[in-house]
């Protein structure tokens, strides 16, 4: 067992990525458990996970720590929000989802992790959750959706800290799929600068996920 030096919370078990189990003895999406030292450690996915596969590719800029407060978007049944609620292990994520049907086992899962928080909610609508959340440390959004940089940049203004971070799973496919991949990696970097967002760091997703690209971002002002 190794702890990767500058990824807080991220482990390699056995040749894989790996967090420590919040919930011991719990699987989350039938992943593998390992122990060691008395310690139990969840196989984290790269390829049923896009943070996991960032990771694999070489990601530098892991804005998580142990006490992080994090707003994610599109947490579907929380396989990669499970992932961080184990790396904050203080801290809070709130998992904004919009689907019932992925709600209802998001619930679930949040039940046995007190860390967190489920609402059934519209991500492009970021005032009606205003009453639930306080301001976070990092947004982060994967939601699959045409108008997810400007969801991203919304959610972004109203709730990150100004020293926050925010990371988006840009999918080409759900926004055009006429174009190339390539083109529209560069149209939504432009529309995230003119958005006042600086894009800090950029990592492929190939070959976890096709035609996927990570932003790691700041708010420029
Ligand atoms: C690619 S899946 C997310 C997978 C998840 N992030 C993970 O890694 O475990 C995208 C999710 O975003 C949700 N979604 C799409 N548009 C949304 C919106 N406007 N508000 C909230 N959730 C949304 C979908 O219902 C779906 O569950």
């Amino acid at each position: 067992m190794e702890k990767l030096e500058n990824l807080t919370g991220v482990y390699i078990v056995e040749d894989h990525i790996a967090t420590e189990n919040l919930n011991p003895t719990i699987k989350v999406y039938g992943e593998r458990l390992v122990e060691f030292e008395g310690k139990e450690y969840r196989i984290w996915d790269q390829r049923r996970s896009k943070l996991g596969a960032a990771i694999m590719n070489g990601m530098d800029m892991f804005p998580f720590e142990e006490d992080s407060k994090v707003l994610y978007l599109g947490a579907s049944s929380g396989t990669t929000p499970s992932h961080i609620s184990d790396i904050i292990s203080e801290g809070i994520v709130w998992c904004v989802e919009f689907s019932p049907r992925m709600m209802r086992s998001l619930v679930e899962l949040s039940r046995s992790r007190n860390n967190m928080i489920p609402i059934l909610d519209d991500a492009t609508k970021p005032l009606n959750y205003l009453q639930i959340l306080e301001k976070v440390d990092i947004v982060y959004s994967d939601v699959a959706q045409p108008k997810q940089s400007e969801l991203f940049m919304d959610n972004m203004r109203l709730y990150l800290k100004p020293e926050g971070i925010g990371i988006i799973m840009i999918k080409a496919r759900s926004i055009d799929v006429t174009k190339s991949p390539k083109k529209i990696f560069k149209e939504e970097e432009s529309k995230l600068k003119k958005g006042g967002i600086r894009v800090l760091e950029k990592i492929n997703l190939e070959p976890y996920e096709k035609d996927h690209m990570a932003m790691v971002c700041e708010l420029a002002f």
